[in-house]
């Protein structure tokens, strides 16, 4: 199969690194032109310098504001691809979760997402051709007692993918979500040595966290970022033309169910 995004536009919120940075590298090989982002133009001109040689530019703006999201729009007016990455997520005991606690993870993680759809979506209407993809996760079914607060953000998000993807009916633009599992980002690898023996080495430390704390996992190791990109640039090439209102999962066979 061959991915090719030439001539098309990309736009990866919360691009500078994790996920999000590997999306946008796989984008970029694939032939598109791609904007990395993040809140800061320092953080931006980083992530676009380890992507030297490819077709990057960067747009510093926090798209978690208004004011942000409309700086977006004015360096960014129509994208072919819309990459909803950014998400915040931290753990709380269920019953501390504040109502500003809710309302920051509605907003970040829910209510950006559908600002950039509303904004992009009717230009790739009219143009006949456009991908708006939302990062989801496992959490978003398997909600976790200690993340409820994100569980519930991102299964609100798998509705706003199928909702949206009901209003590009017929026009040959798609709407869909990925379903991430459990990653290897920097803040995981932390997160796992506090929890596994310091002195094992990444490969042995990884096993034991996921076979230990996530034990749902069919694939028993951390999925890489870059196994989330490859359904991304899948998702948004021409070859996806007939996937859409769907949840895609790259979980690593940790939602226990065979749908979706
Ligand atoms: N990691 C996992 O195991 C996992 C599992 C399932 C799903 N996911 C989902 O995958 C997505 C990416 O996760 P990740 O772990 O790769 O994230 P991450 O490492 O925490 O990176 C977050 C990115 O978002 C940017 N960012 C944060 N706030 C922003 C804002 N207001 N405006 C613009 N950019 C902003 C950060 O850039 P700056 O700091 O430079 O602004 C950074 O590039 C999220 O939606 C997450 O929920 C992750």
């Amino acid at each position: 199969m061959n991915i090719d995004l030439t001539g098309k536009t990309a736009l990866v919120t919360g691009s500078t690194q994790g996920i999000g940075l590997a999306i946008a590298e796989h984008l970029a090989r694939s032939g598109a032109r791609v904007a990395v982002n993040g809140r800061t133009a320092e953080r931006v001109d980083e992530a676009v310098s380890k992507l030297a040689g490819l077709d990057v530019i960067g747009v510093a703006a926090d798209v978690s504001t208004e004011e942000g999201t409309a700086e977006l729009l004015r360096q960014l007016p129509a994208v072919d691809v819309l990459v909803n990455n950014l998400g915040i997520f931290g753990a709380v005991p269920p019953m501390e979760i504040t109502d500003e606690q809710w309302r920051t993870y509605f907003d970040v993680n829910v209510l950006v997402s559908v600002r950039l759809i509303r904004s992009y979506l009717p230009g790739m209407i009219e143009r006949g051709w456009g991908r708006a993809i939302q990062i989801a996760s496992d959490s978003a079914i398997v909600i976790p007692a200690e993340m409820i607060h994100y569980g519930v953000s991102k299964t609100a998000l798998l509705a706003v993918s199928r909702g949206f993807a009901k209003e590009a009916a017929g026009t040959g633009v798609t709407v869909n979500s990925v379903i991430a599992g459990p990653t290897h980002t920097a803040g995981v690898e932390d997160f796992v040595y506090q929890l596994v023996d310091k002195s094992l080495p990444w490969d042995a430390a990884q096993r034991e966290f996921m076979i230990k704390y996530r034990p749902q996992s069919l694939l028993q190791r951390l999925i890489e970022p870059e196994e989330i990109a490859n359904m991304v640039a899948y998702l948004a090439s021409p070859l996806a033309s007939a996937t859409t209102g769907g949840a895609l999962r790259v979980d690593g066979g940790y939602v226990d169910s065979i749908l979706p």
